[in-house]
This record gives C-alpha cells, structure tokens and sequence, in this order.
C-alpha cells in the first residue's frame, strides 16, 4: 500500500546502502591485495562471535520473534492475547550454574566457527490453535505434544484412532507438532488441519537435522499457549502411549519439581566418526561424556522446566540429537532431575498384553500395530499382575 510513496525513500536507502558496499569492498581489497573471487556462502555460515545485540552483526535472514503469533492470537479470548510471551532471542544476564560436577565443563570461551541455536531456531507457529489448550492449562493433568512430520499423515491417523482418544477428557490435551513442511504438502495439511485442528506448525524448516528445533518449537507452543498446564509429555509420532497408565504415573509424582522421567541414558559417548549417523563435532559438544539425559521416543517433564529450557537453548551450541541437548546438555546446565522410569520402554517390545498394560512407551509402531496395542491395552480380559 505505502510502496509508491516509499519508493523515493527505498532508492535513496538503496543508494547509501550501494555506497557503503563499495566502500566495504575498497577496504577489503586493500587488505588482501589480490581479492579472491566471491565464494558461495557455506551451508552453516560461521555466525558472529556472541555479541547481545545484533543490530552491527549480519542481520537474521528471518526474524527472531514472531509478530504474526500476536495476530493469530487476537482471535482468540484477550485473556490469552495478553498471556502470549515471546522468548528472549538472547539471554544476556549472566545464569547460575547449577550443574552436577559429573556434567559437561562450563563452556569454554566461544570458538567463532561454533553455530548457537538461536542462530537456527526461528520461533513461532503458522496456526497456533491456542483452543486446543482451555484456560491455559489451568485444568489439565497432562499436555502432550506429539512430534510429527509433514509427510507422516497415516501415523497420525493411526494415533488420532486409538490411544489419541484420551485427548477426549478434559484434563488431557494433544496436538502434533510439524516443522514448517514443503510448499507441495501445504495443500493438504490444511486439509488435514480444517479436519481435526489438531496440527501446530512451526516456522523451522522440517527436516531430520531440524528434530531439535521442532522440540523447541514443541516447548515455545506450550510455554506460549498452555503456560498453566502440570505436565508435557514429549512424544513422537511411531509411539504407542498408554495414557491411563501415564495419568496414574503422574499422580504418583505429583509433587515433583524441575524433573524429566524417560528412559535415561548415562555415560553416553559422542561419536565423533563423520561416518555416523549421530556424529558430534568437539564444536557442537566438547565433552568426553554426554551428561544424562532421557531418550527422545518420549519423555515426560514438570511444566516448571520449559521456560527454564527457552531461554537457556539460544546461547547453547545447536545439537541436533533432540533428547542429548534438550534433556542431557540443557537438563544438566540448568540442574534438573532426569529420573529413569522402567515404564518408558522406549523401544519396540513384545506384544503382550501385559507388557503393554504395565508401560507407558513403546516405540517403534506401525501404522497397522497401533491398533493391535490399542486392543490388547482394553480387552478387558487379560489379567495381569500390576
Ligand atoms: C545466583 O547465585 C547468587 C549467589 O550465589 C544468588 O544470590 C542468586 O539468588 C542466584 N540466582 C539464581 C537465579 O539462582
Ligand atoms: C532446517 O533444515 C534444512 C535442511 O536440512 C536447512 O536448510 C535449514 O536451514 C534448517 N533450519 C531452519 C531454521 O529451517
Ligand atoms: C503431595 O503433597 C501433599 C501435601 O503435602 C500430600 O498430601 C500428598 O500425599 C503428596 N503426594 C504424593 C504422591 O506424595
């Protein structure tokens, strides 16, 4: 609308901003003398060494705090408008570190070639569906966030079919949380989203390298929309979840704080051959032992520690083994119990019933399994010594 009058503006910043290039350029070439010819940029450029502000560093290619989130949400009640937080792009004030002695060193001085993941994360959601968490949360026992990819459309169905019915009571809430999918799936995402409106999509690119950012979009969802809820379970989207069975587990632990219950790795070693599928650069963890954490197929947390987790993620290096960084590398920084839970199988297992009745997470479930466990969880028949 303003762009005609701005255009006098736009070609004078236009020029300023030609002469200042030109200007950069006789500088550099009087530097090094025979100028190398202009390179591609690399595919994770080097950011700028940690400065807070970021207004003399290249700007971010897209920004950092989402305004159209505060859009979406003036549809909703004003309640939530004036609820909605934006994480902090950039902690500045020094943190207490709380960690246990057996956990990673305190960073060392930053090395310019290390990527810090608010260099990657990009925060907010296309279509938030603040409804799908009533009152903030205030009312629900359990919140869980269902990781998922744009492609994965039957899995979801499977889960919507089955054990996703416990979405059903009002105290427990699901959604599936995407990264921001592929201009050819659009189409039928929103599809999918007008049927169920159950898919919350973030503006990190969805991809295997991106599984942390979807987790952190995952924890800016429910820090922004179901601030007020008592637990998130973490889970994915191959996962068969015995909800009943959760709901007794988290009324056992009612009173914890600051905590994450999964299947707890410990003395995990970084794999540092390139040739690995989960290869860590000494830049990304300089660590010999990867501090504790809890394995990505699902993972259960106290609500008190997702805020802790948004603001301390940007400044750390970007990980992209979600579970190592989000519950080990930040769980550790920040002095939070990672508690293992027998019941967070975590893995394929044997159907049995009873195996199924007495856990919690079984990974690994295909699309026809889901309604196997489904049954064998409420024959209503087997009896199983709890
Ligand atoms: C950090 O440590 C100082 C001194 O030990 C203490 O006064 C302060 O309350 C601590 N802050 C937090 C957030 O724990
Ligand atoms: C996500 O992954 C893709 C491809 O792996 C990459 O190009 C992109 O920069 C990543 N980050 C974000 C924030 O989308
Ligand atoms: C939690 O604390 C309350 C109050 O102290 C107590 O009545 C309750 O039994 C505790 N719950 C559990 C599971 O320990």
């Amino acid at each position: 609308m303003g762009a005609l009058g701005a255009g006098g503006a736009l070609r004078r910043s236009h020029a300023a901003a030609l002469t200042a290039l030109a200007a950069l350029l006789l500088l550099l070439l009087a530097r090094h003398a025979p100028a190398p010819p202009p390179r591609p940029r690399p595919a994770h450029p080097a950011p700028p060494p940690a400065s807070p502000p970021h207004t003399d560093a290249l700007p971010p290619s897209q920004p950092l705090v989402d305004t159209t989130k505060l859009e979406a949400s003036k549809i909703e009640s004003p309640k939530i408008e004036s609820t909605v937080r934006i994480i902090p792009p950039v902690v500045t004030q020094p943190r207490n570190v709380t960690a246990a002695p057996s956990v990673a060193p305190p960073a060392p001085r930053r090395d310019p070639r290390v990527v810090l993941t608010r260099d990657m994360y990009v925060a907010g959601h296309e279509r938030p569906h603040p409804e799908l968490c009533p009152a903030l949360g205030a009312h629900l026992r359990l919140l869980i966030l269902v990781t998922s990819a744009p492609s994965h459309s039957t899995a979801r169905d499977a889960v919507r079919l089955t054990w996703g019915h416990y979405a059903a009571r009002r105290d427990v809430a699901m959604a599936f949380v995407l990264g921001s999918p592929p201009e050819s799936m659009r189409a039928a995402l929103e599809a999918e989203d007008s049927l169920y409106g159950d898919l919350v999509v973030g503006r990190s690119l969805d991809s295997y390298s991106n599984l942390t950012l979807k987790t952190l979009s995952m924890l800016e969802w429910a820090d922004t929309y179901c601030p007020r809820v008592a637990r998130l379970l973490k889970t994915d989207d191959d996962m068969f979840i015995n909800v009943p069975r959760l709901l007794r587990f988290v009324a056992a632990h009612e009173n914890s704080t600051r905590t994450i219950w999964g299947k707890v790795v410990r003395k995990s070693l970084p794999k540092r051959t390139t040739k690995s599928k989960y290869y860590v650069s000494p830049l990304q963890f300089p660590g010999k032992v990867f501090p504790d954490f809890a394995t990505g197929p699902a993972y259960l947390m106290t609500s008190d520690v997702i805020r802790p987790l948004l603001e301390a993620a940007p400044n750390e290096p970007y990980l992209r083994l979600e579970d190592v960084f989000i519950t080990g590398v930040l769980g550790a920084r920040l002095g939070m119990k990672r508690q293992h839970a027998a019941e967070f199988y975590n893995k394929k297992v044997a159907a049995h019933p009873c195996a199924v009745q007495r856990g919690i997470a079984i990974h690994m479930v295909q699309y026809h399994e889901q309604f196997d466990l489904w049954r064998k969880l409420l024959d209503g028949k087997t009896k199983c010594a709890s």
